[in-house]
């Protein structure tokens, strides 16, 4: 999309913001370069540091789950934490981070919206980046035959998930309630607590919303859970007959613990939604950019099913697309933010990268990075079936479980993992598991290799102990 003729450029090209464009690069660039490599905190700065991590514990009415406050540098993969340690940041803020840190591509778009009017764009008053970046989302969405058509932007996964619910009870009304799958996770607000499968995350709140839960797929069992989801959907069909405004599902359960189905599977679901007339929202907020194509639904080809799709997370900004069937009557959404002008311009630097890169496609680099971090896992479990095993994920979000899968046992690996130099996650339960979102953009071979060596010295370490 190009730019209006009498849109006003000259600020952008200015050639002293050019000029200090180019120094801003040239000093982070000096900066950065001493970021090379994993290294132990500074342990003159141990009591400053550790009375700042408690001092932001009380301030924020709880601890922190790790011992970490960045210091505001780093270099791809690896960051620098403010007590002088460095490490690899293999979890990239739950999935946000996917250029890494101290990217100079990235900090250079960053500049340029930092001379723009405002701040913040929202909805009342938008400027031509959010206009590109919705048409940018919806030409990526409609690449392989989604009938997605609008998009609307907002500032976090949980927004972008009510504004799909709503459309969904709107278009549905009075149907009132929704299926999800079991062990789904949804976002943190009073209706997604609801819809999200976890009774400690909406532990004393009242009940918001109806959701009724059908099982994920069983890779072990994959004709019976097939038949069991469906029998299950069925059940819930027949109870409440012509009440549900929709399915809320994850292709791959992030928070569940990194599993995923075959397309079938979700053809055989997908199919009985349709035939009841029940809407379809697939929540990428997770998943988006991390396998082979931007889009999970577009990786496992089913286009054609969508009526709503979430996302957000490595997009900086967060959107809802979704069907001309399903748009809201005026009211019913909207905003004050939509998202800042440097999130917006970010946003779309990462599109960019991705669709004129290699990242993408059976054997782009999404992929590529997937199965070395698998060689390395499977070798590990070959040598110790006990301490390591899979499944291991998919593309760009990668997992594990060690030893017993206890949640105690992965928090003491993870905290250990942590301090030898590598940043990781759990997901799921029973097994607990160790989850890894990549910043897919800067991920070297190397990289791979050296995180791997630090979790085989950890996990070494921990069988020997
Ligand atoms: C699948 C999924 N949906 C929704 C959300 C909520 O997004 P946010 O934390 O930006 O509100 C998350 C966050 O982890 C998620 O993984």
């Amino acid at each position: 999309m190009n730019n209006p003729s009498n849109t006003d450029t000259s600020l952008a090209e200015d050639p002293r913001i050019a000029e200090a464009r180019m120094l801003i690069r040239q000093a982070v660039a000096d900066h950065r370069s001493r970021i090379d490599r994993v290294r132990s905190p500074d342990n003159s700065q141990q009591e400053a540091y550790d009375q700042l991590l408690k001092q932001l514990g009380e301030l924020r009415g709880g601890g922190l789950y790790y011992r970490y406050l960045g210091s505001g540098l780093g270099n791809g993969p690896l960051v620098e934490l403010a007590d002088g340690s460095v490490k690899y940041d293999m979890i990239s803020g739950i999935g946000v981070h996917i250029y890494g840190h101290t990217h100079l591509g990235m900090i250079d778009e960053l500049v340029q919206a930092a001379i723009t009017d405002t701040v913040m764009q929202g909805n009342l008053q938008q400027n031509l980046d959010s206009l590109k970046l919705c048409d940018d989302l919806v030409r990526i969405a409609r690449e392989s035959g989604s009938a997605l058509e609008h998009c609307f932007l907002s500032t976090s996964g949980a927004t972008a998930n009510e504004n799909a619910l709503k459309m969904m009870f709107q278009k549905k009304y009075p149907a009132d309630r929704v299926l999800t799958f079991r062990n789904s996770f949804s976002g943190r607000t009073m209706a997604l607590a609801q819809l999200t499968d976890r009774p400690k995350n909406r532990e004393g709140l009242p009940t918001t919303l109806s959701v009724d839960y059908i099982p994920f797929f069983d890779n072990d069992h994959p004709v019976q859970s097939t038949n069991a989801t469906l029998a299950a959907l069925q059940e819930h069909l027949n109870r409440y007959p012509g009440n549900h405004a929709g399915m809320c599902l994850e292709l791959i359960q992030g928070e569940g613990g990194y599993y995923s189905a075959p397309r079938e599977f979700f053809i055989a679901l997908f199919e009985a939604l349709r035939e009841c007339d029940i809407p379809i929202w697939i929540d990428e907020i997770q998943t988006f950019g991390r396998t082979s194509r931007l889009f999970a639904f577009q990786h496992l080809e089913l286009d054609e099913y969508v009526d709503v799709v979430t996302l957000g997370k490595m997009s900086q900004v967060c959107a809802t697309l979704f069907t001309e069937d399903l748009k809201a009557r005026p009211g019913l959404i909207s905003q004050t933010f939509t998202g800042a002008t440097s999130s917006i311009r970010a946003a779309r630097f990462i599109l960019k990268q991705f669709c004129e890169g290699n990242y993408l496609g059976e054997n782009g680099r999404n992929i590529q990075i997937h199965n070395r971090f698998v060689q390395h896992f499977e070798r590990l479990h070959a040598e110790n079936p006990s301490s390591i095993r899979g499944p291991w994920g998919i593309g760009g979000m990668v997992a594990f479980t060690v030893f017993d899968g206890s949640a105690e046992r992965t928090k003491a690996f993870l905290n250990r993992l942590f301090e030898a130099g590598v940043i990781a996650f759990p997901a799921g339960a029973e097994p607990t598991r160790v989850r890894m979102l990549p910043p897919l953009l800067v991920m070297l071979d190397k990289d791979i290799d050296a995180v791997c060596g630090l979790i085989e010295n950890v996990v070494t370490e921990l069988t020997n102990a």
